[in-house]
This record gives structure tokens, C-alpha cells and sequence, in this order.
């Protein structure tokens, strides 16, 4: 508060029910954390008759040899194949429209996944990214694998979309999906002003995991949603972030990040998600540029924004702007945003967050 960086304090009677509220709303009302997803845990693949022996091995590793990477067998089904072979020229052309600017001809240092075990994650090699693997790589399926939570806890889980849940299910899945191409088309003119070498290759990364998360949502629409589904994939790649006639669904995917400090503050406040994207995140972002700026204030002994602008760093004025639209636009995004969503969680899950 004295430093001006936060401009609310809830006092000693409601902070422990403030900061309840705040995780839980954090936890629930993240469009990743909705439907936890990201983790590319929900129906991962035909389970067996609960023989542990059974279970399909090839799971584990991934097909690079096919047109579409995968560890889902997919050539075992021609038509799924088909369609998600149709759609992929369709992502590649988008991917070089709303991709990185400027990045296509260079060689990127970047993480791909060669099996999807632990280990199999950090696979590092020299790439240019359109012509980056991207597939489908779900977790194996676990034999006899039970729903832990709602009204169906201790039901098999299921393999198919219960016809019950269908249009919740399908509304969810595109609402997370949408929010993949769109933060890379937030991101979009980010690569032409990155502060380091270091922030640079860590764009790029997340930049290419939100196209694997892309492909893990249009998996699951092809695979489970029929007609739909391939509807609203090709949909997915139409919308575009900001775009007055057909914007990206989520309000907050529709703001833009045109610069580095937005950027930051977008995944530590607003998105919160994909474990690789906070890992690639975790050593810079927010917290360093206030390190860097509270440093330069000892030295200097000032606040005046003038002077620490002129000693190369952000002020403090300028850092409140910021985080103070990074919180109502990420309020507006947990609160008013996925209400619907909510809503229909909650009634599959009336216990609380996911
Ligand atoms: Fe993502």
C-alpha cells in the first residue's frame, strides 16, 4: 500500500474469508482451471477391461512419422484421421498468419515432447516453427479409472460424452479452446521488442504450447463432438482476437498485449495455467521488473518517474496502470465471463471448484 502497488486491503474481519474467496475464485474460475483440460487428462483414449496388462503401451511414445504426430493411434480410425488431416493446413496457414511475427525462417531452440512420460517432455532441439510437431499427445489411459467427484463419483469414467452433458461439455471445451490461438494472437508483434535472448526463446515456447493445447481441444471435438465439433474447430481458427466482427470469446482474449509488461502480468495474474508456460515464465516476468525497479530506487533514492524512466526502468506509477487493468480485467474474467460455464459446472460438481 505505501508503495502504491495495491490499491486494496481488506481489514483484519474479512481477510481470511477475502482470501478464500480470492483462491477459490483463482482455482475456479480460471478458463484452463475449468476444466482442467490442460492436462489433457479427460478421455485419454478407449480404457481397458481393468486389466493393468492391458494397457496399450504405445501410449507412452509418439508416431512422429505420421502427417499428424500422436499417441492416440490414429491411424486406427481413417475418418477421425481425415478430418483432423483436413484441418490441419487450415492450422498451419493460421499458425503463419497469427504466429510470432517475423519468426518463420529462423532455427528456435524449443522443447517438444518425444514420449509422455516424465521424462519424455524435454526433448530440445533446433526447429523453425511452422514446421514445428505438433499432434496430439494424451496421457495414457489409466485402466478402471473412476470419476472422484459430483453427482457421478464412483461411476466408471466415462468414454464417451454422456448425451446429458453434451452441449455443457462441447460449450466448455471450445470456450478453453478459443483461448489457445487467441493469447498467440495477443502475443502476436511480442517477439520484435523481447528485453532478452532468454524471454524471447520463452515466448516462442509458450507460443507453441498453446498450438499443442489447441490441438488437444480440436482432438477432442473432432473425436467426441461429430459435426459439431468439426464445426467448431474450423471456428476456432476463424475467430481472432480483437477482431470487431468475429472476436476470440473470453473478453480478456480480446485485450491487447502490446508490450512485455503486459505480457508478464497477463500469465502471473490472469492465466495462472499450463505448467510449462509458468515454468518458462517463473524466472522472469513481474517479480523482476519490480525487483529491478525497487533496486534502482535504493540506489538512486527517488520515486520521480522522470528519473527511474531515464535509469531504465519502470515506474511505479506506470506498474499500478497496468496491474490495475490486469485486475479488472482478470476479475471480469473469473466473475462475469464464464458464469454460464459455472454454473454448469457446478451442477456436475456441486462440492466446489474442480
Ligand atoms: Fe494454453
Amino acid at each position: 500500500m505505501a508503495l502504491g502497488l495495491a490499491t486494496a486491503a481488506p481489514d483484519d474481519i474479512d481477510l481470511a474469508d477475502e482470501i478464500r474467496i480470492a483462491i477459490e475464485e483463482r482455482a475456479s474460475m480460471s478458463p484452463d482451471a475449468l476444466t482442467g483440460m490442460e492436462a489433457n487428462l479427460l478421455f485419454g483414449g478407449n480404457e481397458t477391461m481393468g486389466d493393468p496388462r492391458l494397457v496399450d503401451e504405445s501410449m507412452s511414445t509418439i508416431n512422429y512419422s505420421e502427417k499428424i504426430p500422436n499417441n492416440v493411434n490414429l491411424s486406427e480410425d481413417r475418418t477421425l484421421q481425415r478430418a483432423l488431416e483436413h484441418w490441419q493446413p487450415n492450422y498451419l496457414n493460421w499458425w503463419k498468419d497469427m504466429g510470432p511475427d517475423g519468426s518463420h525462417d529462423f532455427d528456435v531452440y524449443l522443447r517438444t515432447a518425444v514420449s509422455v512420460d516424465p521424462a519424455g517432455w524435454a526433448h530440445f532441439d533446433y526447429v523453425k516453427m511452422p514446421d514445428y510437431r505438433w499432434g496430439i499427445f494424451l496421457n495414457p489411459a489409466e485402466a478402471g479409472r473412476k470419476i472422484h467427484f459430483g453427482e457421478h463419483k464412483g461411476e466408471d469414467a466415462w468414454q464417451d460424452v454422456p448425451g446429458e452433458h453434451r452441449a455443457n461439455l462441447r460449450r466448455i471445451i471450445v470456450t478453453q479452446g478459443d483461448t489457445e490461438p487467441a493469447s498467440v494472437e495477443q502475443q502476436h508483434h511480442l517477439g520484435l521488442t523481447a528485453p532478452s535472448m532468454y524471454d524471447l526463446r520463452n515466448l516462442f515456447q509458450i507460443n507453441v504450447e498453446e498450438g499443442c493445447h489447441l490441438w488437444t481441444m480440436v482432438y477432442q471435438l473432432h473425436r467426441y463432438f461429430g459435426r459439431d465439433g468439426r464445426e467448431e474447430a474450423e471456428a476456432l481458427l476463424e475467430r481472432r482476437s480483437g477482431d470487431e466482427e468475429n472476436p476470440r470469446i473470453l473478453e480478456a482474449f480480446n485485450e491487447k498485449t502490446p508490450d512485455w509488461l503486459s505480457f508478464f502480468m497477463f500469465p502471473y495474474f490472469t492465466d495462472r495455467d499450463g505448467k510449462f508456460q509458468l515454468c518458462a515464465l517463473a524466472e522472469s516476468g513481474v517479480s523482476r521488473v519490480l525487483q529491478r525497479t525497487a533496486q534502482v530506487m535504493n540506489e538512486l533514492k527517488t520515486d520521480d518517474p522522470a528519473r527511474l524512466r531515464a535509469a531504465g526502468v519502470i515506474d511505479l506509477p506506470t506498474i499500478r496502470r497496468y496491474l490495475n487493468f490486469q485486475f479488472s480485467v482478470t476479475i471480469d474474467l473469473f466473475r462475469r465471463g464464464p458464469v454460464l460455464q459455472r454454473h454448469h459446472l457446478l451442477q456436475l460438481c456441486p462440492q466446489g471448484p474442480l
